[in-house]
């Protein structure tokens, strides 16, 4: 690894010990992955807010234990000073304001709190959410980031043009620290280009259908990176997202290109550069039909739960559930949580939307969702979602039964106590 003057007298402890522990993992990181150097970013978004027993045991020792060992793999308790460049907590556990909903011990809402406190002090902004962009974290063409997060990862670099490979606790921590990252894989122009080929042979509509075609695009592709010909309709921010946070569940896509969405792939051509158009893999009717059928993961129909907002949602997608939920009462059986980050909650509450949310029955949630803080309503068994990414991850994780369908099948369900959409 080459380091420029000013960085080897960073590993060296110019600038302090907890420099110069972010910038010794910095390189042996990059040096396992292959990277010549290291650089520069002013965009992180990390993991930093941690609040469970285990946590708790570290925070008796002081929050700089807790940064040290989680998020610079440190043995050694080092002083964390302010970050050197803009850092950002994505989602977090624990919804401050619905802690008791979600039956987490008030003890670990206390200890988050001072979790964020601390690391406020530090400049860590508290966002809490999967998607920073949304929140005003929108990164130019070309801006080497140091992200983690599959969903927000994939949108940066194939929405916003970003460059990000997903990142880790530790490498988002000595980044922040030190305004580095290895420069490798999706920060180099050369390994962003497109190797697979999907055909669309179907219309692809609504934000459930984006839903399937991103979950059979990372089911085909895997880690790769595909490219589309064939869409008939250009999809909008709100489908884009549920897209690629399905592709890079399913699979492990972390960049794809839609010749006219994609910044750099203004034609197809383009998308591949260097590299030959493979055989395409076609999304037909017999694929749409099998990858709807492949996102159901329940047999009873009775309904305990419903979770919308994966990825967090934008103030359109509250607008549009508040519409359908006006003058309607979940029913009394059957729980529903909607998440959008505490940001755009704040618009939801003043335009209204939250109002309505709340008086159908429903709970808006902030900060955290159920994948990450593995916090249900109690004796949950059946659970019905929007999102391609829930569906995958929540049955497996919760050990339910999970039914997944656009946003209005989703919500009629709520009202009716059991799951009115369709299998395929
Ligand atoms: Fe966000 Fe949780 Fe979904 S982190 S993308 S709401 S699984």
């Amino acid at each position: 690894m080459r380091l420029t003057v000013e960085e080897a007298a960073m590993r060296d402890g110019s600038q302090g010990a907890s420099i110069a522990r972010a910038m010794d993992l910095l390189v042996r990181y990059g040096e396992a992955l292959g990277a010549e150097r290291l650089v520069k970013t002013r965009n992180v978004a990390g993991a930093y807010n941690a609040s469970n027993p285990t946590v708790a045991d570290m925070a008796r020792d002081g929050f700089d234990r807790v940064f040290s060992e989680l998020n610079l793999d440190s043995d050694d308790v080092v002083e964390i000073p302010h970050m050197a460049v803009p850092t950002q907590q994505l989602i977090t556990g624990i919804d401050l304001d619905n802690y008791e909903i979600q039956g987490v011990d008030p003890k670990m809402a206390d200890l988050q709190r001072r979790s964020e406190a601390y690391l406020g002090k530090r400049g860590i902004n508290m966002a809490c959410t999967c998607t920073p962009y949304q929140v005003g974290n929108v990164p130019v063409r070309g801006e080497h980031c140091a992200w983690m997060e599959s969903s927000a990862v994939i949108f940066c670099n194939s929405v916003l043009g970003g460059r990000t490979n997903v990142e880790g606790k530790e490498s988002t921590g000595a980044a922040g620290l030190t305004g580095r990252i290895p420069y490798w894989g999706l920060h180099m122009p050369e390994n962003r280009y497109a190797d697979h080929l999907i055909q669309v042979d179907v219309d692809v509509d609504d934000m459930a259908e984006w839903g399937v075609l991103g979950y059979f695009t990372g089911y085909e592709v895997e880690e790769n990176q595909p490219a589309f010909r064939g869409l008939g309709n250009a999809p909008d921010f709100m489908k884009l997202k549920h897209f690629g946070a399905a592709a890079a569940s399913s699979g492990g896509v972390e960049i794809f290109h839609m010749p006219g969405v994609t910044p750099e792939a203004p034609t197809l051509e383009a998308a591949f550069g260097p590299n030959d158009m493979p055989a395409p893999i076609v999304y037909g009717e017999a694929q749409r039909k099998r990858t709807w059928e492949r996102l159901q993961h329940a047999s009873e129909r009775k309904l305990d739960f419903v979770m919308l907002g994966c990825p967090h949602n934008s103030i359109e997608q509250m607008g549009l559930i508040a519409e359908l939920l006006e003058g309607r009462k979940i029913h009394p059986d059957t729980a529903l949580w909607v998440h959008t980050p505490r940001a755009i909650r704040q618009i939801a509450d003043r335009s209204g939307f939250s109002a309505v949310i709340e008086a159908a029955g429903g709970v808006v949630m902030s900060d955290t969702c159920p994948s990450i803080s593995r916090k249900l309503p109690p004796g949950v068994r059946v659970v019905a979602t929007d999102s391609a990414k829930q569906a995958h991850y929540l049955p497996a994780i919760a050990k339910v039964e999970g039914w997944f369908g656009s946003v209005e099948q989703c919500v009629d369900s709520a009202v009716a106590g059991e799951w009115l959409g369709v299998v395929g």
